[in-house]
């Protein structure tokens, strides 16, 4: 039996949840564990603009035949300039852009491109982390350090040690940022933050691998970004990692892009022809039909701004959950500082509960997070913000 050594796993901590949720009979359960926006119907909704795009496209389209490893050209384009804004021309020459599966291909053709040129690099990744960071990078084979980035006593960035920490390191070290709405913390660097990390990188010679799951998702599609745009104009070498299912909503449709910014128009042409190989080797073309929507919203003013104001509606919407979590909890433990829940951004805080916590707000009050306690705020409506308020408070003991 040529698979008797495979053993049953247990299950994925996030994606078990989900099964979880599924599997409990409660007509009362709140699912806050799944990592996708919800409207106030519970629903994830494709954006009118890009359900509009992807008619066009339907309508339009006369071939599927193959695009090739590299993916869909004006996608790649448009998708690098919707990063890095006025910077992608400048850094155009020495930009090599594949189209990969989701954000999660990019993280790890990212990771094998690394590992295939400097076996040795140590990938530094924020403590906490995405749960899917460690395994999608360190399956390449590349080691993997953390760096202080959480502090649970303010709830807001450990930046002093984080920078000390970081200042420490050897010229080359790859360093894993979260561009804006870090997940699972919702905590960010602010503007200052920002320029004195990108000092340090400058400074130490330290590579930026800069994972941009959340454009616009935070504050808006400009601001979001201020951290990696500058980052891009100070040091010489970047790579980024995005990703199109929160922001235009194309979760299945398995839609990213990795862009590596390289030292010289040389370098970047290499680059991109490992970036062709190692997709080939893999799974030889990524899927094209999420790349098409995106890059035809991207190019169509009319499509473009009804996206970009359908955003802000989801970002809007986010924060005023915030607003009405942070306030039902006050409202019941006015003795509690719930100022955070509003401070953090995007769609993920930590809920800052021990194990038995959500052990029991799981089985006595139906209510699911993950083990890591990352609750998704977008799974909050005004129809369950009582009941989410009451089950967190009544756990908190
Ligand atoms: C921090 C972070 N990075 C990357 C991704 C990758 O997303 P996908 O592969 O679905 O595009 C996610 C998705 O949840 C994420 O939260």
């Amino acid at each position: 039996m040529i698979f008797a050594n495979l053993e049953k796993l247990p299950p994925d901590p996030i994606l078990g949840v989900t099964a979880a949720f599924r599997a409990d009979p409660s007509p009362d359960k709140i699912d806050l564990g799944v990592g996708v926006y919800r409207d106030d119907h519970g629903n994830t909704p494709v954006p009118a603009g890009v359900r509009e795009a992807e008619r066009a496209l339907l309508a339009e389209q006369r071939t599927k035949t193959y695009v090739g490893p590299a993916g869909n050209a004006e996608f790649n384009e448009r998708i690098v300039e919707l990063a890095l804004g006025p910077v992608a021309r400048e850094v155009r020459d020495r930009t090599a852009t594949i189209q990969t599966v989701g954000g999660c291909g990019a993280l790890r053709l990212g990771a094998e491109l690394i590992r295939a040129s400097r076996p040795d690099a140590v990938v530094h990744v924020s403590d906490p982390t995405w749960a899917n960071h460690e395994p999608l990078l360190g399956s390449s084979g590349l080691a993997l350090q953390r760096y202080p980035y959480y502090d649970p006593a303010t709830r807001g960035v450990a930046f002093d040690r984080m920078r000390d920490h970081l200042a420490t390191l050897p010229s080359g070290s790859v360093v894993l940022l979260h561009a804006c709405c870090h997940n699972p913390t919702g905590v960010d660097l602010d503007p200052d933050q920002w320029r004195a990390l990108t000092d340090v990188f400058a400074e130490r010679g330290l590579v930026p691998f800069v994972d941009l799951a959340y454009q616009g998702f935070s504050d808006d599609l400009e601001s979001d970004v201020y951290g990696l745009r500058l980052l891009a104009t100070r040091v010489p070498q970047l790579l980024l990692a995005v990703s199109c299912s929160k922001n235009f909503g194309l979760y299945r449709e398995r839609t990213g892009a990795l862009a590596v910014v390289a030292g010289n128009a040389a370098a970047a042409a290499a680059i991109a022809t490992h970036e062709a190989r190692t997709a080939r080797r893999m799974y030889s073309m990524p899927p094209d039909h999420g790349a098409a929507i995106a890059a035809r919203v991207l190019a169509n003013p009319e499509l473009r701004a009804l996206w970009e104001s359908e955003l802000q509606g989801m970002v809007a919407r986010m924060k005023s959950l915030r607003a009405l979590l942070a306030d039902r909890l006050a409202t019941r433990r006015p003795d509690l500082d719930f100022s955070w829940v509003t401070r953090q951004r995007g769609m993920f805080s930590l809920i800052g509960l021990d194990s038995a916590a959500i052990g029991e707000l799981r089985g006595r009050h139906h209510v699911y997070v993950p083990p890591d306690g990352r609750m998704n705020v977008a799974g909050v409506s005004e129809s369950n913000v009582d009941r989410v308020a009451d089950s967190i408070v009544a756990v908190l003991g």
